[in-house]
Order: structure tokens, then C-alpha cells, then sequence
């Protein structure tokens, strides 16, 4: 077993280091010599694609944090309106469905019963449905009309992390694609962001060789009950599966909140020295977003919060307000989540060990879960 892990203690530790390389994976053969995507497995024809009129993502757990980051990626380069439901919820409320809709179900293990169930549902009201999926041959593909299989290898920690990587890189690719064939007036982007994708793995890599620090301050949090995360934009998603690592993990009680929201409810949580995780975005691009979050960790830490701050390289401004730095890569706006996520991660899965938790088996926790 110990030759399974590749010298690591636990899975979970050798997946999280694999991640550049399942990106990488996820990307080959996908981009052309000319920058242009080819994406031959989504056998939905390119007028098809055109005719679509909405996008709708099922998933689980955290097949559905890679939904809701695409739903950013996918309403912004292709105007496409994008909607992202849990699986378990979808079909039970009479979803609007019709041959116009493409429904992409995102499943690690292509076994998970309310994803299954919910693009059976599409496909019973005319829907085209693609799969993203790291299984080959399992049921949810078998079952749709065309996949997209992520290149992540096989997954065995039951908390999914290069999995996750490689759903958001095949949401970006597929969301480029859709831009791509329907022309959309982003066309310059698309080509930046197709080589800034084909750069990321390094990104990747490089967030994954400055992770000591991330370690000792999570082993340093062994002993508390309660961590908030805050995001905003594609951050808040990322905010959102940073928690359930924590939960999924180290049972602890942990919650994401979309950063703006705070003042409407969750910033009544806020005490002295209570873990913040917060996830900056870019302060190029949107920068009004950047502002706005720099403003809140201010009014968090003037309560007395103990921040941790994950920002980008050359990010001076969250200086002064940050009681722990974590550093990541500039990237794109929509691209962060790859980079931004894996600091998380690691967190999590040192303070399961810290508080003596087994890490790839978590309690009451299936790698696939097989009934609805
Ligand atoms: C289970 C796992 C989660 C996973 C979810 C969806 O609940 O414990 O880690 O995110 O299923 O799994 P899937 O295989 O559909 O991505």
C-alpha cells in the first residue's frame, strides 16, 4: 500500500501533488498548433451548439463547486445564460427543459446516483447532456450524449482534489469551445486565455513548492471549532469547497460566504481570533472587486478575526490587514480558481492530520455515492 502512495503518507497527499500533471493531462490534444480548441469527443454538432439557448449544470459535492466557477466562465464568454443546480435537487422541481438546453453533468465517478438521475431527467424532456467525468466507461457517460473525460487519473482520497483541478479546466475548455463555435465578441480573449490555460500547470506547480507555511498555521488551528471562508466571484465558489474540505476532513464547522454578503448576516459571527480564510481576487481586471474585499477584510480583522489572507503575488494592499499571507500566482480573473484552491486543500488535509483524523477514509464519507 505504501508503494501506492508514492512515498506519500496518504493518497490524498500524492493527488494533491499530481495536480499539475493531471491539468497538463486534461489539456493535451485539446488545443491545436494554431491556439484553436479541438474538442472531437463533444459529439453535440457545432450547429447544434449554436442553436442552444441555456446552459444547465447538475453535480454534487464538489463536482458542484466546478459548476458554479463555470457558470462564470461560461455566461462570460459565450452569453449564454447558465444555471447550476445540485443534482439531488434538479429534477424534483420540474426544471424548464427543452432541446435548446445543453445540461453538462460534472461527475468524478461517473457512479454518483442524483447526478445519473438528474441527466436521465434532462434527456426524458429532449436535452442534450454532456458529461465531464473521470471514469472511463462508467454510467453517467455511457448514459449522455457526448463526454469530455477529465485526464486526472484514478482518484482514491475520498475528498476529491486533482479531480476538481481538472472539472475546472474542462468547464473552461468546454465554455472557450462554446465561444469558440458560436463566435462570440470575446474572440481575442478566448485565444489569451486558451495560452494563458496552457501555461497553468506551471502555476500550479509553483503554489504547490511554497506550501510549508500553510502547513504549520493549519496545525497551529488544530484546537479550533469554527473556520469562516469568504470569496467573491469565482472566489466565493472556491470560499465554498475550501469549507467543505474543512468539514469533509477535519470535521470542523466551516463555512463559505460570498465576501458581500457578509454584512447582511455573517459578519454577526465575526469574534476575536476566529480563522477568516479570505480569497482576494486579482486587483488587475476587476479591480472594484479587489477594493471591495480588501475593504472587508479590514472591517473583519477590526473585530478581531485573525485573517488568512490568499492573494495574488504583488498584492500590496492586503498587506496591512493579512495576520497570514498565502501568496499564489497572478492568473486571470476566471482561470484563479486552479491556483487558489490548492492552498485550501493542503489546509485541510494537514488539520485532519493534526486532529488525528484519516484522511483518505473520512468518517460517515464514499468516494461515489450510489444511491439518491
Ligand atoms: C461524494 C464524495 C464527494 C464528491 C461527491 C460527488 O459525496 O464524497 O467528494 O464530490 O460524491 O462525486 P462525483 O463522483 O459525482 O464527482
Amino acid at each position: 500500500a505504501a508503494a501506492e502512495k508514492g512515498g506519500y503518507d496518504y493518497f490524498m497527499l500524492k493527488e494533491i501533488a499530481e495536480q499539475p500533471k493531471a491539468v497538463a493531462d486534461t489539456l493535451l490534444g485539446r488545443i491545436d498548433a494554431g491556439g484553436s480548441l479541438t474538442l472531437d469527443e463533444v459529439r453535440i454538432s457545432a450547429s447544434e451548439l449554436r442553436e442552444m439557448d441555456k446552459v444547465v449544470i447538475v453535480a454534487c459535492g464538489t463536482a458542484f463547486h466546478a459548476g458554479l466557477i463555470a457558470k462564470y466562465a461560461i455566461e462570460h464568454w459565450t452569453r449564454i445564460p447558465c444555471e447550476v443546480e445540485l443534482a439531488s435537487e434538479f429534477r424534483y422541481r420540474d426544471p424548464i427543459l427543452d432541446a435548446q438546453t445543453l445540461v453538462i453533468a460534472i461527475s468524478q465517478s461517473g457512479e454518483t446516483m442524483d447526478t445519473l438521475m438528474a441527466l436521465r431527467h434532462a434527456r426524458e424532456q429532449g436535452s442534450k447532456v454532456l458529461a465531464i467525468c473521470n471514469t472511463n466507461g462508467s454510467t453517467i457517460p455511457r448514459e449522455s450524449d457526448a463526454v469530455l473525460y477529465t485526464h486526472a487519473g484514478p482518484e482514491v482520497a475520498v475528498a476529491s482534489t486533482k479531480a476538481f483541478l481538472t472539472q475546472l479546466v474542462a468547464c473552461y475548455l468546454v465554455a472557450l469551445y462554446l465561444g469558440q463555435v458560436r463566435g462570440t465578441k470575446w474572440g481575442d480573449e478566448i485565444q489569451d486565455v486558451i495560452r494563458d490555460l496552457s501555461q497553468i500547470a506551471g502555476s500550479v506547480e509553483r503554489v504547490l513548492e511554497t506550501m510549508e507555511p500553510v502547513r504549520e498555521l493549519a496545525r497551529s488551528l488544530a484546537d479550533k471549532n469554527t473556520v469562516l471562508f469568504l470569496g467573491r466571484h469565482v472566489g466565493y465558489p472556491v470560499a465554498l469547497e475550501g469549507a467543505l474540505k474543512l468539514k469533509e476532513l477535519a470535521y470542523m464547522h466551516a463555512e463559505g460566504f460570498a465576501a458581500g454578503e457578509l454584512k447582511h448576516g455573517p459578519i454577526a459571527l465575526i469574534d476575536e481570533d476566529l480563522p477568516v480564510v479570505v480569497v482576494v481576487p486579482s486587483p488587475r481586471g476587476r479591480s472594484i472587486l479587489h477594493d471591495k474585499i480588501v475593504s472587508n477584510i479590514q472591517e473583519i480583522r477590526a473585530r478581531g478575526a485573525r485573517t488568512i489572507v490568499i492573494a495574488e503575488e504583488g498584492d500590496e494592499a492586503v498587506v496591512p490587514y493579512a495576520d497570514h499571507l498565502i501568496r499564489i500566482p497572478a492568473t486571470p480573473t476566471l482561470l484563479q480558481p486552479l491556483v487558489a484552491t490548492v492552498p485550501l486543500q493542503v489546509f485541510a488535509c494537514e488539520l485532519a492530520t493534526a486532529r488525528g483524523n484519516e484522511v483518505d477514509q473520512p468518517r460517515n464519507l464514499a468516494k461515489s455515492v450510489t444511491v439518491e
